[in-house]
C-alpha cells in the first residue's frame, strides 16, 4: 500500500515538470526581409520582445533603389509584384524545424507582401505546416489586412494567426 501511495505522488510531483519543459521547448523565429532597414528594425525589437531567433531572408540578387520605384512600371519590384507567380530567389536556406512559432515580416508593397515571401514560403513548405505563423509588417500607410488576407488566401493550409503593423516605434 504504502509503495502505491509513493508511486502516486512521485507521478504528481513529476507532472508539472514535464509540462513545464513541454512549455520550454517551445521557440519562435522571426523572420524578415527588409529592403531599406525599416522592417529589419521592427524584426530586431520583435525578436527581443520574445527571445525569439532572428533571420532575415536575403534575396540573391539585393533591390537597388531603381528596383525599389514603384512608379516605375518596368522596374523590378513593379514586374515582380504584377506577375503572381514570381519568386525571387533566395541566397540562404533557413532552418525552422526547431521552431513552433515564426513570425514573418515584410514591407507592404502593393497593399500585399513582396513576392520573395512566397519564394521563402514555397521553399518551406510542407516544414511550415502547423507552425503557428504571424506576419507582421511595415508600411508607408497601408495596413496590414490586406497581406494577411492574400496569405490566407494563397496558403489556405497554413495556420495564420493575427499580423501586425509595426509602423510605431
Ligand atoms: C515597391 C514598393 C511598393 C510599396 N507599396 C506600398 C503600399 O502599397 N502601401 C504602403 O503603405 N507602402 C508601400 N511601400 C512603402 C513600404 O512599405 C515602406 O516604406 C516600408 O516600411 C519599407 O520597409 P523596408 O525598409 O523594410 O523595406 C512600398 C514600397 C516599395 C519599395
Amino acid at each position: 500500500m504504502k509503495r502505491i501511495l509513493f508511486i502516486v505522488l512521485a507521478a504528481m510531483m513529476l507532472l508539472p515538470v514535464g509540462a513545464q519543459n513541454a512549455q520550454k521547448t517551445k521557440k519562435t523565429m522571426v523572420v524578415y526581409f527588409s529592403a531599406t532597414g525599416t522592417t529589419k528594425a521592427a524584426a530586431q525589437r520583435l525578436a527581443r520582445e520574445h527571445k525569439a531567433t532572428l533571420w532575415e531572408i536575403e534575396p540573391a540578387e539585393k533591390y537597388t533603389a531603381a528596383d525599389l520605384d514603384w512608379r516605375n512600371k518596368k522596374s523590378r519590384s513593379s514586374v515582380e509584384m504584377n506577375d503572381p507567380e514570381a519568386r525571387p530567389t533566395i541566397k540562404q536556406c533557413t532552418n525552422i524545424m526547431p521552431y513552433d512559432t515564426i513570425y514573418v515580416g515584410f514591407p507592404i508593397w502593393w497593399g500585399i507582401c513582396p513576392r520573395i515571401i512566397n519564394s521563402w514560403i514555397d521553399n518551406n513548405l510542407p516544414q511550415l505546416e502547423g507552425k503557428v505563423l504571424i506576419p507582421f509588417a511595415t508600411s508607408g500607410s497601408s495596413g496590414i489586412e490586406g497581406a494577411e488576407a492574400y496569405l490566407k488566401k494563397t496558403y489556405p493550409t497554413l495556420k495564420w494567426k493575427k499580423g501586425k503593423l509595426m509602423n510605431k516605434q
